[in-house]
């Protein structure tokens, strides 16, 4: 008899990943990769030990109630937690874990590239190509706004935002930011640290942010803090919609208020307000910060330590709940 825990993984995770699940495991895989219903991943977990669970799944105190008794950990295949219910786990005494550390890199490229491509128009241009609607040049053709020497404000200074900033140290840029808590000068690396993100805001030609998606952070970046950006600033978030009032940031797109925005996290994926898609001024993605394949096999193996110790009766690395 195989007496291999089972493990319901939500979502198809990279080969590598299933193969380590397939050998440790008696895994419930998801071959078709779409999005469980709640009573599916409830159905699915009887008498499992464990979820290997990602952003996608909504493990609300509804469905974490419903859970079997033998769902010890929800192993998270991402950094973000805003989809899981910590109160709700702690109660039943389900550990839940995410994974940090691994994801800085690659989302801190997405991050230059969402600023570069609000910044340089690249969605506008991409478009005009591919209509087959360029037809001319002149010097007053697709101006954009130049980095190079800007100030960058990022709110949170996490492993994300230390990434982002020394990459956009490459293009002379000042570094501003807003934390809950001051790095150490080591970590700082001349940057200037503002108590508030209304300090920080008037300080940002370009706002990025790195923050986590929790009740404090929720809408963020209102109508009233907008305000405070420089006009003609520009927005990138690659951390979660909810950071972001939309209507807000939308009315100053259109306003002109914000020359740009950068975006690869929105409110409701993959549902989003059709209006992002309607401006030109908006560069999109869809919520890829983390999608290299060094990453994800990286976040998958991060889930499985933690999987395993949880199941093996140890501390695991990075619990949440
Ligand atoms: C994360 O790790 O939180 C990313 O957004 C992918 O889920």
């Amino acid at each position: 008899m195989n007496s291999k825990a089972i493990v319901v993984v939500s979502r198809k995770l990279p080969q590598a990943v299933e193969g380590r699940l397939r050998h440790d495991y008696n895994p419930r895989f998801n071959d078709e990769d779409r999005l469980y219903t709640k009573d599916e991943l409830i159905e699915l977990a009887s008498g499992a030990a464990g979820i290997v669970a990602c952003h996608t799944d909504r493990l609300s105190a509804d469905v974490i109630a419903r859970l079997p008794d033998t769902i010890r950990v929800i192993a998270n295949v991402s950094v973000g937690v805003d989809h899981v219910d910590l109160h709700a786990a702690r109660e039943r005494g389900i550990a839940v874990t995410n994974t940090p550390g691994v994801l800085a890199d690659a989302t801190a490229e997405v991050t230059i590239l969402l600023l570069l491509g609000a910044a340089r128009r690249a969605s506008e241009g991409e478009r005009l190509i591919r209509a087959g609607e360029w037809n001319s040049w002149s010097p007053s053709f697709m101006v954009g706004t130049q980095l190079t020497g800007k100030r960058l404000g990022i709110i949170g200074m996490g492993q994300v935002g230390q990434v982002t900033a020394r990459r956009a140290r490459g293009f002379d840029m000042t570094i501003h930011y807003h934390n809950r808590r001051r790095l150490p000068p080591d970590l700082e690396a001349g940057a200037t640290y503002h108590e508030t993100p209304e300090a920080l805001l008037p300080h940002c030609d370009v706002l990025a942010l790195h923050c986590p998606a929790i009740p404090e952070t929720q809408r963020l970046l209102n109508a009233e803090r907008i305000a405070l950006l420089p006009d003609g600033a520009i927005v990138v978030n690659t951390a979660r919609g909810s950071i972001v009032d939309e209507a807000a940031l939308i009315a100053a797109l259109r306003s002109g208020k914000l020359a740009a925005a950068g975006l690869d996290v929105f409110d409701n994926e993959p549902n989003i307000d059709p209006a992002f898609a309607q401006l030109s001024n908006t560069f999109l993605l869809p919520h890829i910060g983390s999608a290299t394949r060094e990453t994800r096999d990286a976040m998958g193996f991060r889930a499985l330590d933690n999987l395993d110790a949880v199941l093996a009766g140890r501390e695991p690395r990075d619990r949440v709940a």
